[in-house]
């Protein structure tokens, strides 16, 4: 995947294309990201990027003109060297802007972001960007949780992260995505708990069951916490999980009897 990224703070985007996960993306080609500054579609002596909001107020807007310059250029880099059906296809390059005001991004967004060839991510800064280029150059708003930021950096970052990890050849069979929360069997549901070695840390042993070789038991157990820990923590995603996959007969009685045996728990420590 092609990935265009305009900021006015590129050196920041190197926290995603030189570490880990993403890093390797890029070392590979699985992910190519490219970095536009509107600063370098300036025309005035002090590369002016901000201005002045019309109504007068406190804080600025990012000033239009490099802004566009920079966000068509961007769409331009995605295409750069394709022919033929790549070309028709990235041809269409989705612009994503940033934004508090936008939808939230969730797990389902993310997969469908992962099927695009290529995407621009706009970053905001100031009090954001004139809501008329927004009109004419942005294809969808996404926000990262309902709190402002100082500037759209942190959340392209964050959704790259997360487009990135669901492209193909990315993640190694070891750190399979599939059974994440939210992903492949746990849509609408947490991953359950997990331990390493020791065997007893802080006084607490690893459940029994992980430790007997039986995989069909691993895997019933690791099911019964998904659904048990999704009720507890996040029953809105379990309604979520009943109404949009269903619960099979299994899962329901999985979840029944995780839901007495916290109850008994409970009652037995209150006791
Ligand atoms: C200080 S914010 C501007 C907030 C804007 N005045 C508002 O209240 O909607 C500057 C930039 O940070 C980014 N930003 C801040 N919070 C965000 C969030 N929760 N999700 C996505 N982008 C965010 C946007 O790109 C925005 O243009």
């Amino acid at each position: 995947m092609r990935v265009s990224l305009v900021t006015i703070f590129p050196d920041m985007i190197r926290a995603v294309t030189e570490f880990g996960v993403t890093g390797r993306a890029v070392e590979t080609g699985l992910l190519e990201v490219c970095v536009v500054n509107p600063r370098d579609f300036t025309e005035d002596k002090h590369r002016t990027v901000d201005d002045r909001p019309f109504g007068g107020g406190p804080g600025m807007v990012m000033k239009v003109a490099p802004l566009q310059a920079a966000i068509q250029f961007a769409k331009e880099r995605t295409q750069d060297g394709l022919t033929g059906e790549a070309a028709v296809e990235t041809r269409q390059t989705k612009v994503i802007y940033l934004s508090p005001q936008g939808r939230k991004l969730d797990q389902a967004a993310v997969e469908a972001l992962a099927q695009e060839h290529a995407l621009v991510l706009v970053a905001g800064r100031y009090e954001g960007i004139d809501e008329r280029l927004i009109a004419a150059e942005v294809d969808e708003q996404y926000s990262i949780g309902d709190y402002v930021l100082s500037g759209g950096e942190l959340p392209a970052m964050v959704l790259l992260d997360a487009v990135a990890r669901r492209l193909p050849g990315v993640l190694g069979h070891e750190d399979s995505a599939e059974q994440d929360s939210f992903t492949g069997d746990y849509v609408n549901l947490l991953d359950c708990p997990h331990y390493t070695r020791p065997e007893v840390f802080a006084g607490q042993a690893v459940p029994e069951v992980l430790l007997s070789g039986h995989h069909g038991r691993i895997d019933q157990w690791r099911r019964k916490q998904a659904l048990g820990r999704t009720w507890q923590h996040r029953p809105d995603l379990l309604e979520a999980r009943r109404r949009e996959q269903g619960l099979s007969k299994e899962e329901e009685k999985l979840l029944a009897d995780y839901i007495r045996e916290h109850k008994q728990q409970n009652s037995d420590t209150d006791a």
